[in-house]
């Protein structure tokens, strides 16, 4: 039992599959062990950036079973049916077959790209995914949603495709550009809102052990984060109910990331500004005591500074939210705050207020 605590196993059970999502430093060196005796040859779909700071552990890790790989370009515009389809080409020069299977080993544009690829190589192989980015950690890998883009718009191509098992090993995060840490922590921070006043207490309370990378505080979030994860797919994998908490904070996010042509925010960023918006309006809805708002507000802006909003206008990211992927027949859907660690999802909510709780997160301050 002492064993299970130093590593956290959290099931995720959909009607197709039960996997592990393991988080422990240093479960990198035990790939091996995830990859089925009797699968074929193994591909490992990664980018050269990761590559060249933790492929030679994976390598080891494989223990001397062959491994292609293959790298992919990385970044948003890359993320394209047309990098599917070369990879796919590349798999089938290396002999790839049905009994083949894909490791999945960086961010979650890799993530995503190695799991849909999974799922379309002949109609389908099995994925291992050992993500290397925090929001990989805690969000992309978990949950067996895997796709592309369109230029239309992000993820508009896609499958779920749940992996064999996600290796989850914070000790990968450390080589993180800080700002890519800090994106991650705000999907953290948001499973706190939705689902656990003690991940939010302790983002709110001890960021400077967070910010610092502090190894059993870092573990305790991802941990967490990857526990409700797991749960709320379990409960619904499709997104037809339960599954529709963890956009908190991406309904204006959203909008705002594609305002800017995901330029100027990482996706992490544009949720935090799109979760102080949330929080706004649910207080303007009499939802949230303001109390509890402001701590919400506060905790946020502990993980930033974020890019500036301020020039962004209110009236375009309105209409921005009726193009959402997520809206369903026209009707927006927010995920809002009814206290810490509850939400509740509502639509039909006046332009007015939603402009009042965007003002006045635009203009929120550290
Ligand atoms: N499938 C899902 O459920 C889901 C959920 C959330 C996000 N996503 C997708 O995830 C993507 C964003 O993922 P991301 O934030 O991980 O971005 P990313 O994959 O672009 O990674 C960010 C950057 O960090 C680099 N990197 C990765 N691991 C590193 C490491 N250990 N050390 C140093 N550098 C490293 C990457 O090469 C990249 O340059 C988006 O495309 C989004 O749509 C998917
Ligand atoms: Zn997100």
């Amino acid at each position: 039992m002492v064993q299970r605590e130093h590593m956290p196993t959290f099931e995720v059970r959909t009607p197709h599959s039960t996997y592990s999502s393991v988080v422990r430093r240093g479960i990198l060196s035990e790939a091996a062990k995830h990859v089925p005796a009797k699968a074929g040859s193994v591909f490992v779909i990664t980018t050269e950036d990761v590559w060249r700071f933790h492929g030679h552990k994976l390598e080891q890790s494989l223990n001397g079973r062959a491994a292609e790989v293959l790298f992919f370009p990385g970044g948003e515009k890359n993320k394209r049916l047309a990098h599917v389809e070369q990879l796919a080409e590349q798999m089938l020069e290396r002999h790839g077959d049905r009994t083949s299977i894909v490791i999945g080993f960086g961010g979650g544009i890799v993530t995503d790209v190695a799991g849909f690829l999974a799922a379309i190589f002949m109609r389908g192989i099995p994925v291992l995914q050992i993500p290397t980015t925090l929001l990989a950690q805690v969000d992309a890998a978990v949950g067996g949603k895997t796709g592309v883009n369109l230029v239309t718009g992000k993820n508009l191509i896609g499958s779920f495709h749940q992996p064999l098992a996600v290796l989850i090993d914070p000790d990968l995060t450390t080589t993180l550009p800080e700002r890519e840490f800090r994106a991650g922590l705000f999907e953290v921070l948001k499973c706190g809102v939705i689902r656990d006043r003690a991940i939010f207490d302790l983002m709110a309370e001890r960021s400077r052990e967070v910010l610092a990378m502090t190894p059993a505080v870092v573990d305790e979030l991802i941990a967490g984060a990857v526990r409700i994860k797991a749960e709320v797919v379990s409960a619904d994998e499709r997104e037809s109910g339960l599954r529709r908490i963890l956009n908190f904070g991406h309904t204006i996010g959203h909008a705002i990331e594609a305002e800017t042509e995901y330029v100027r925010f990482l996706h992490g960023e544009a949720i935090a500004w799109g979760m102080i918006a949330a929080a706004h309006l649910a207080s303007l809805r009499g939802l949230l005591s303001a109390q509890d708002c402001n701590r919400i507000v506060a905790a946020v802006h502990l993980y930033g500074p974020l890019p500036d909003a301020s020039d962004l206008d209110p009236e375009r990211l309105i209409r921005r939210l009726g193009s959402d992927k997520k809206t369903l027949q026209g009707n927006v859907h927010f995920v809002l705050p009814e206290e810490i660690g509850k939400v509740t999802v509502i639509s039909g909510i006046e332009p007015r207020l939603i402009r009042e709780a965007i003002d006045r997160a635009l203009a929120s301050r550290a």
